[in-house]
């Protein structure tokens, strides 16, 4: 009779955090923040509306979201579904100029210094790139507020975006890392090999993943 042999203990791959670049704009790595503007700072991307429920028309730009981020973003929508929520697209593709009147009208409601905690100025927005995502339940309640992490909806994102390549890239208690307060609507995509590992990693930071400077401000 022959014995199966011992497998030796094979140690996993390690994470190749070189793989794609983290200063492209088109890299699904790309960190943007307060410290890292997008180059160029008028960067376009490839964008398209996802088939799914839309705050506004979906010939309306910001209702596009990156190509890259399409087809997971439509898998994502369809399993919160399947768990019994619907999802909104609240906010996706912000054009630099869509920026600039993001951010100016937080500064004219909030001052500029609050401002500044919860909007990034122009060129500095990951909404610029395609690949973040607002998004809110189909009734619109606590949509873009902090609220919607205590909702069914928010609490199946954080605990389900990854398996999509989503990663809640603002966290709570991390402002003085990503610059911001805690936005448990905003989803990032960064695809799904680097959100399974930042979340086998316990969730850290982009920032911190990647060894990056802190970005509490410009
Ligand atoms: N609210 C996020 C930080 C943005 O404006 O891109
Ligand atoms: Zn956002």
């Amino acid at each position: 009779q022959v014995k199966a042999e011992a497998t030796p203990p094979v140690a996993p791959p390690a994470f190749n955090k070189a793989q794609l670049s983290t200063d492209a704009p088109a890299s699904p790595w790309v960190v943007a923040n307060k410290r890292r503007p997008l180059n160029p700072k008028t960067y376009v991307p490839t964008v398209a509306a996802p088939a799914m429920k839309l705050r506004l028309s979906a010939s309306t730009p910001e209702m596009h979201v990156s190509t890259q981020a399409l087809a997971d973003l439509q898998r994502l929508d369809a399993a919160a579904k399947a768990a019994g929520h619907q999802l909104m697209l609240a906010s996706g593709y912000r054009s630099y100029n869509t920026q600039v009147a993001v951010y100016g009208n937080e500064v004219r409601a909030y001052g500029q210094a609050q401002a500044d905690r919860q909007s990034a100025r122009p060129g500095h927005s990951e909404h610029q790139t395609g690949l973040a995502i607002d998004l809110a339940p189909a009734s619109g309640a606590c949509m873009i507020q902090e609220c919607f992490g205590d909702m069914p909806e928010g609490q199946w994102l954080a605990a389900n975006a990854h398996q999509y390549g989503f990663i809640i890239r603002y966290p709570q208690g991390k402002e003085p890392v990503t610059g911001y307060l805690y936005e448990p609507w905003h989803v990032r995509y960064v695809g799904t090999a680097l959100a399974a590992e930042l979340r086998r990693l316990g969730n850290p930071t982009m920032e911190e993943f990647f060894g990056l400077p802190a970005a509490p401000n410009y």
